[in-house]
């Protein structure tokens, strides 16, 4: 009878754990478990932290205190509890150049936690000079986390120029304890391909700031060079170092990045592939991306998974996407140096998807990004972006043996998408009809009106108007150069400055730009003529002089 009791015992225990583990939210307020992912043979649960943040960064798992840690861009960093769901906030930057794509980015926590409980951050600070302008440069500061807040700041790597728009800029930790950090190009594309200038790289110095001897160019921080605007950096188990890269309008990238190496940019985009490219690319030595998505995805954090809690994403690469909202997983081949597949996850599901983290338990996190500046200037792109704050987002192994539950229960089980979303906006143009005005609209909604805004009036201090604009009505040949080869100088509109970039439009054929420009020469008051398919080809063949 006693023997019976125990029996009973252990299967009410038993049952009382699967029901916990399984069916029910055991979940602290701010945390709700809502959805399943199911791949081939894995399960997933799929849990939500947050719903009130504002533009998560940075997100690390420190296996040091088990927490994860995050940035917001604003200069906050917290720490989060992910069995509580509760968290922290232990420190806020005081002085910081906050405004569009600038703030706190990347940080990185000391390998060696326990001993020496360093924070690495990179963010953009400012002086304004004589005539009130402001003057801004990112730094890489290390912090000591005393167990409350972050003490002792020291300056690591200060003055590394910056704009508003294309500062980087994220950090990691090597193998070997080297500081990595990438740089984007600021705009002045020239910058990339000159190895003494910092802007456009991935620098590498060691922990206390100091530049490592084996660097490929002596007493300089320059690792790899020809990079236009980098914000995911990933060491895999064996040491490659790979990163993510934002392109123009085509060719996001993922390198595998090697010492000493040019990776093109501004010369190159994506591939060697035009002929322009290809006769610079055998000229020069440059080293060719991995993968190369048009249009792009804006590729953003990139993390290295091999833990064995979900087998299929094995030796593969885990890259947000903020435009293509989505997370997507690269399959690696055995070597590393070749992407073999694609994989897309939750595509507008959560939003625009900024960083990925993996915990020591095959835990994989990711946050969310719908609250920066782009979504919130450029709504236009973005019909279907979730409400709220920003969140992060954990995936971890379940056991399968629940799953025909969730079914019964109705439990909402997701699985890969078969096929990537319409990038450049919700409502893809495919059919053009024939009527000039009507197809340069259609053309001009798709490609341009998310800067210039659907009615032509821009937006002030970031994107130009083409109502009543010099630049649109007056010469035709320097309009059509505008749009092919794209504009990256400040220029003055209607006596407003204007320095952000504009990108090059040449995967456009004659025909689309002939449409686009007719239609802003006619349309928002416009009155000027209309451009022919003839003039963009008279000005594509000058181009390649
Ligand atoms: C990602 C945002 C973006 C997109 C998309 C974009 N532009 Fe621009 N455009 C800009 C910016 C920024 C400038 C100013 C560049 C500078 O300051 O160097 C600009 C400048 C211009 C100018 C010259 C200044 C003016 O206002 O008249 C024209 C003309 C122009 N764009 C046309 C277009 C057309 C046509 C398209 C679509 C094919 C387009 N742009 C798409 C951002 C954009």
């Amino acid at each position: 009878v006693k023997r019976d009791f125990k029996k009973i015992l252990l299967i009410c225990f038993v049952f009382l754990g699967l029901f916990l583990t399984g069916y029910t939210s055991l979940t602290p307020s701010n945390l709700s478990k809502n959805s399943y992912l199911k791949l081939d043979s894995t399960l997933i649960e799929i849990s939500e932290f947050g719903g009130d943040l504002d533009v998560p960064w940075e997100i690390v798992y420190n296996p040091g205190d088990n927490q994860l840690w995050f940035t917001e861009q604003n200069g906050s960093i917290f720490r989060l509890n992910t069995s509580s769901g509760k968290k922290e906030k232990i420190f806020q930057l005081e002085k910081i150049y906050y405004k569009k794509s600038t703030g706190l980015f990347g940080m990185a926590l000391h390998p060696n936690w326990k001993e020496t409980p360093y924070v690495y951050l990179v963010y953009t600070d400012y002086t304004i000079d004589q005539d009130h302008n402001d003057n801004i440069f990112s730094k890489v500061v290390r912090y000591k986390y005393n167990g409350k807040t972050l003490i002792e700041p020291k300056n690591i790597l200060d003055h590394i120029p910056g704009k508003v728009f294309h500062n980087g800029a994220r950090l990691a930790i090597s193998p070997d304890h080297k500081l990595y950090i990438t740089t984007g190009d600021i705009g002045e594309t020239h910058l990339c391909q000159d190895v003494t200038k910092l802007n456009g790289k991935i620098l590498r110095i060691n922990l206390d700031g100091s530049i490592p001897a084996d660097n490929p160019f002596p007493n300089n921080p320059v690792w790899s060079w020809g990079h236009r605007n980098q914000q995911g950096l990933a060491f895999a188990s064996n040491g490659k170092l790979y990163a993510s890269e934002h392109g123009p309008a085509t060719d996001d990238e993922v390198n595998l990045i090697q010492k000493g190496a040019n990776y093109g940019w501004p010369n190159v985009h994506g591939y060697c592939d035009t002929e322009n490219e290809k006769a610079y690319c055998a000229d020069s030595v440059i080293t060719e991306p991995l993968l190369a998505w048009s249009p792009t995805v804006a590729v953003a954090g990139l993390q290295y998974y091999s833990h064995d809690a979900i087998p299929e994403w094995k030796n593969t690469l885990l890259a947000a996407n903020m435009k293509g909202r989505a997370l997507r997983i690269l399959d690696l081949n055995e070597a590393g140096d070749k992407i073999e597949q694609e994989h897309i996850f939750f595509q507008k599901r959560y939003g625009r998807i900024r960083d990925v983290a993996v915990a020591p338990n095959g835990d994989v996190y990711f946050s969310t990004t719908n609250t920066d500046w782009h979504p919130r200037n450029q709504a236009f792109m973005y019909d279907t972006l979730p409400p709220g704050g920003d969140r992060i987002i954990r995936l971890r192994k379940a056991n399968k043996n629940i799953l025909a539950g969730l079914q019964k229960k109705k439990v909402p089980i997701i699985r890969e998408d078969q096929e990537a979303i319409q990038l450049q906006s919700e409502k893809f143009v495919t059919d053009l009809t024939g009527d000039v005005m009507g197809d340069g609209k259609k053309l001009y909604t798709l490609h341009c009106a998310a800067c210039h805004q659907p009615n032509g009036t821009g937006v002030p201090e970031t994107f130009p108007p083409l109502a009543g604009t010099d630049w649109v009505t007056g010469n035709k040949p320097r309009l059509i150069r505008t749009v092919l080869e794209g504009m990256s100088e400040p220029i003055v509109v209607n006596g407003q400055k204007f320095e952000q970039e504009m990108p090059s439009f040449n995967i456009l054929s004659n025909r689309e730009l002939a449409l686009i420009l007719t239609y802003i020469r006619g349309s928002f008051g416009n009155k000027a003529g209309e451009v022919l398919e003839n003039e963009i080809f008279e000005e594509r063949k000058g181009q390649k002089k």
